[in-house]
């Protein structure tokens, strides 16, 4: 059995990949940024770096992410990329995002470019919207207006849920088997924000809807929540990339490297209704 530093273990993808690994017999190194409270967690600050070489060191594979708040994600996954490099951690996956690869100077696709440099064995995955941004990020609006308020326009994504995600990265850094390649992760299908409202009305039971907003209003939404500025600009401009189209493509990367279909949004919105119902 081996030993798996997890980046971000308390978070969507983090915890179940987590879950997932320990429950095949190995040993987890939940990192947080927190005071540790369980003997299975490593404190790292991935905004300074304190605490990477400690985390990796012996490890034969580590999950990288950027914690969301950073625009310049670079600045954090270099300096884990560099730590893995120097403590000879076995395998990275790294999780960027469904579109980084669009241009070499998109922050998180300079971190990428690094991890391919480095010598280091290596997968990088990169999924499409969430699912789960429903019950967190979107939720305040859902459950205090009824709607879904995005500046996305008609256009449609083909959400994935973070279990898929999870999932694909468990097989990816136990095996050496697809080393060196990187992959796009979607759920199975394309959906508007329109036909996301209505699976959410069908299985909360609620009236929810979508409505389109500006992107201006989707920024004051953002500063108003405490985002800090460069971070809200980055939401809003990726919104953009969404109405532009550019989250409707599906491919078949978790079915080829899970062996099983992606899970569906209408199984999500029912695993999840309470959420919505508070
Ligand atoms: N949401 C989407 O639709 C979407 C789509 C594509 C890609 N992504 C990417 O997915 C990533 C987020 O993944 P996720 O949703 O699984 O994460 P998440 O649920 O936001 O969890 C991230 C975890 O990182 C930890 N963290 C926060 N600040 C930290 C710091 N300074 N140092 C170390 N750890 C810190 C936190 O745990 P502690 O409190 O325990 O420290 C937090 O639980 C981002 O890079 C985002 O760009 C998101």
């Amino acid at each position: 059995m081996s030993t798996y530093l997890v980046i971000g273990a308390s978070g969507n993808v983090g915890a179940e990949l987590a879950r997932l690994l320990a429950e095949a017999g190995h040993t987890v190194r939940r990192a947080t940024s927190r005071a540790p409270t369980a003997p299975d967690q490593v404190r790292i600050d991935a905004a300074s770096g304190d605490g990477l070489a400690a985390a990796m060191k012996g490890a034969d594979g580590a999950f990288l992410l950027a914690p969301p708040g950073f625009a310049q994600q670079d600045r954090l996954l270099v300096p884990m990329i560099d730590a893995a490099k120097a403590a000879g951690v076995g395998k990275v996956v790294l999780m960027s995002a469904m579109g980084a690869n669009a241009d070499d100077n998109v922050p998180m696709r300079k971190a990428e470019l690094h991890l391919e440099a480095s010598g280091l064995a290596w997968n990088i995955i990169r999924p499409n919207w969430f699912m789960q941004n429903f019950h967190t990020f979107w939720l305040h609006g859902i459950v205090a207006e009824g709607a879904i308020q995005l500046p996305v326009g008609a256009a449609k994504g083909s959400f994935i849920d973070v279990r898929d995600i999870a999932d694909v990265a468990a097989r990816l850094i136990t095996s050496h088997e697809l080393d060196g390649r990187d992959f796009d992760l979607t759920g199975a299908v394309a959906l508007d924000h329109d036909a996301v409202a209505a699976i959410l009305s069908r299985e909360t039971g609620r009236s929810i809807r979508f409505q389109d907003i500006p992107p201006e209003a989707m920024r004051q939404g953002l500063l108003g929540a405490g985002l800090p500025a460069d971070y809200a600009e980055f939401l809003v401009t990726i919104l953009g990339f969404f109405k532009a189209g550019y989250a409707e493509r599906v491919t078949d990367a978790v079915a080829r490297i899970t062996g099983h279909a992606p899970r569906r949004f209408e199984d999500y919105a029912r695993e999840h209704r309470a959420a919505w119902l508070v």
